[in-house]
């Protein structure tokens, strides 16, 4: 397949499937080229019924040699959050708008590259299912790729985030959009972090008493 060669994962999702039959089928996906270089492929973590699906961006460096996904420093810090928001754990489905990681290769280094708008409507199969199995009562898109592979259209978070979205045409629940808790480990000033955090956290908590 050349890199442009994007049949999208529609071929490869079961019709009206289980989570478990979901991931299984998932580990076969060549619906676009991603799954070349990446170690596998991360699918989610959580149960059907979670009454909270967060949606992040896709696996980074630790996911895919772990196959978890958040189990790197963004997964730390949206744990704190979830944390401090009063969740309990139990209550929340994790996945990503796009299954395998992107990345550049530099030396030994492989930095993260953030999936083009064709990875994420090409991955969008899979996460439509997961709406399906999981059947969540609020989605929380965590940044701006998962708001636009869960609402279908860009998003300015900053703009958008802090109340209730209608579902659009893909999702089956009411949606919540905030930060990436990436962007959170981005921010070396301490006092302009902490109230970022908040605002995270408040994000979280709004789409848990929405439920
Ligand atoms: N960032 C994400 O968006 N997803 C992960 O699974 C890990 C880091
Ligand atoms: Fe399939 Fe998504 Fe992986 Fe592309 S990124 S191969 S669409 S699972």
């Amino acid at each position: 397949m050349t890199t442009t060669e994007r049949p999208g994962a529609e071929h490869w999702v079961p019709d009206a499937a289980t989570l478990p039959e979901l991931r299984r089928a998932a580990h076969e996906c060549r619906g676009c080229e991603l799954y070349r270089d990446a170690t596998q492929l991360v699918f989610s973590s959580g149960r059907r019924g979670a009454p909270l699906m967060l949606v992040g961006e896709q696996p980074g460096d630790r996911e895919d040699l772990e196959g978890r996904p958040f189990v790197g420093p963004a997964g730390r810090m949206l744990t704190s959050a979830i944390n401090a928001s009063g969740i309990s754990p139990r209550d929340v489905y994790l996945t990503n708008a796009v299954k395998h990681f992107r990345f550049e290769r530099r030396g030994k280094r492989r930095i993260h590259e953030k999936p083009g708008v064709a990875h994420v409507t090409a991955c969008r199969p899979w996460l439509v299912a997961e709406f399906a199995a999981v059947d969540p009562r609020v989605i929380v898109c965590l940044g701006a790729t998962a708001a636009r592979a869960v609402l279908g259209r860009e998003v300015r978070i900053g703009a958008e985030r802090g109340r209730l979205l209608e579902p659009g045409p893909y999702a089956t629940a009411p949606v919540v959009v905030t930060t990436h808790p990436s962007a959170l480990l981005r921010i070396r000033e301490e006092a302009e972090r902490t109230s970022a955090f908040e605002a995270f956290v408040a994000d979280l908590h709004l789409a848990a008493s929405s439920r």
